[in-house]
């Protein structure tokens, strides 16, 4: 009998998509004093690296961010909707309560009957999503996934708390993720601690017809500052065991954008210089799930990332939630 043949999941195409409104830090900084909540441009950069970031307009939603990143990564991998036959999206930000941003992606996408559900892991839901769709992949349950990060985080930003709301941006980054005889994907590595769930969260519900509780986002940012620090070593150096490699062996480290301080500091301990790490968080803002395949797709355009590469990418939120997926692009 013949053994059967090895089977691994390969990224072939990245797309993003921006609504096009920016706002600097001094657009948002007029905006917040315009309601009596005092911050700065200086203090926005010295703490975060954030000096801009993308609001959807009231009408758009994460399915619609989503299905445009979708279209250029399909187009980036030479790949028509109809081939997909997995879509998974990440998202803490979805249309509705149900159904999926999944099922609305795949309906603007025009195709039908291939399974489609969201992932819920805040800003690690890409990881989530990516490693999820690797393991379907490789028992044979899928041979053509899109795996999308979409948010529309300002819908559900508190602009009185001034803590929080020049931190987030809205935004979608998607890969298609084909079966290939070689990786592609070497190993991955998912975690939560439940025990940190009040330390970044959006408590509120909907229950009889009435939001129940704060339906807007609140975080003690020094508590998770803390805690990412930690892990997103820990777990880089859990995916690089898994995959016998070390950490000279990381061309690119494309981490959440949240914090340029918190992407310097993991960067020091896994030894690599700043200029092997893709930053889009000047640019972009904390998009949560988008994030990091926001930054890929960024970097794959402007030709930082290349074929053959080896990429780390590294999410870390709400939950607490952490993973990290290591892969030769
Ligand atoms: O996406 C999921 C993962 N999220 C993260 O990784 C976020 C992690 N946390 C962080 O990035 C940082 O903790 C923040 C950027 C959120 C905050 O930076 P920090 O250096 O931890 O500041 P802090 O919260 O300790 O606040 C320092 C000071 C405080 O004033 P006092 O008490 O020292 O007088 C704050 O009130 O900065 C003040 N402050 C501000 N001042 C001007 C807080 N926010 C602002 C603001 N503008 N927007």
């Amino acid at each position: 009998m013949n053994p059967t043949p090895l089977r691994y999941s390969r990224i072939t195409g990245t797309g993003s998509f921006l609504p096009p409104k920016r706002l600097t830090n001094e657009d948002l900084v007029a905006q917040l004093a315009a309601t009596g909540v005092e911050t700065s441009d200086q203090w926005i950069v010295e703490r975060t690296g954030i000096r801009a970031r993308h609001f959807a307009a009231p009408d758009v939603t994460s399915s619609d961010l989503a299905a445009e990143a979708a279209r250029r990564a399909l187009a980036a991998a030479n790949c028509d909707a109809a081939q997909i036959d997995l879509i998974i999206v990440a998202t803490s930000t979805p249309d509705m309560v149900f159904p999926s941003a999944a099922c609305m992606v795949q309906e603007k996408l025009g195709v039908q009957g291939c399974p489609a559900f969201d992932v819920q892991a805040v800003c690690s839901g890409f990881v989530y999503a990516l490693a999820i769709a690797d393991s379907m992949i490789k028992t044979g349950a899928a041979s053509k996934a899109l795996v999308i990060g979409a948010e529309v985080f300002s819908r559900i930003l508190d602009f009185k708390d001034r803590t929080t709301c020049v931190l987030f941006g809205d935004g979608a980054g998607a890969v298609v993720l084909e079966a290939s005889k070689e990786p592609g994907i070497l190993a991955s590595a998912l975690h939560a601690d439940g025990r940190h769930v009040d330390i970044l969260c959006t408590p509120g519900t909907v229950a009889g017809g009435v939001v129940l509780g704060n339906p807007l986002l609140q975080m003690d940012g020094p508590a998770v500052f803390k805690l990412a620090v930690g892990v997103l070593e820990d777990v880089a150096r859990e995916v690089l065991a898994k995959a016998g490699r070390s950490d000279a062996d990381i061309d690119w480290l494309i981490p959440h954008q949240a914090n340029i301080r918190i992407m310097q500091s993991t960067a020091k301990k896994l030894k690599l210089a700043m200029d092997k790490v893709v930053v889009t968080v000047d640019r972009h803002g904390n998009t949560s799930a988008a994030s990091i395949p926001l930054a890929l797709d960024d970097a794959v355009r402007s030709g930082q990332v290349k074929p053959g590469d080896t990429l780390m990418l590294e999410g870390v939120g709400g939950g607490f939630t952490w993973g990290a997926v290591l892969l030769d692009f």
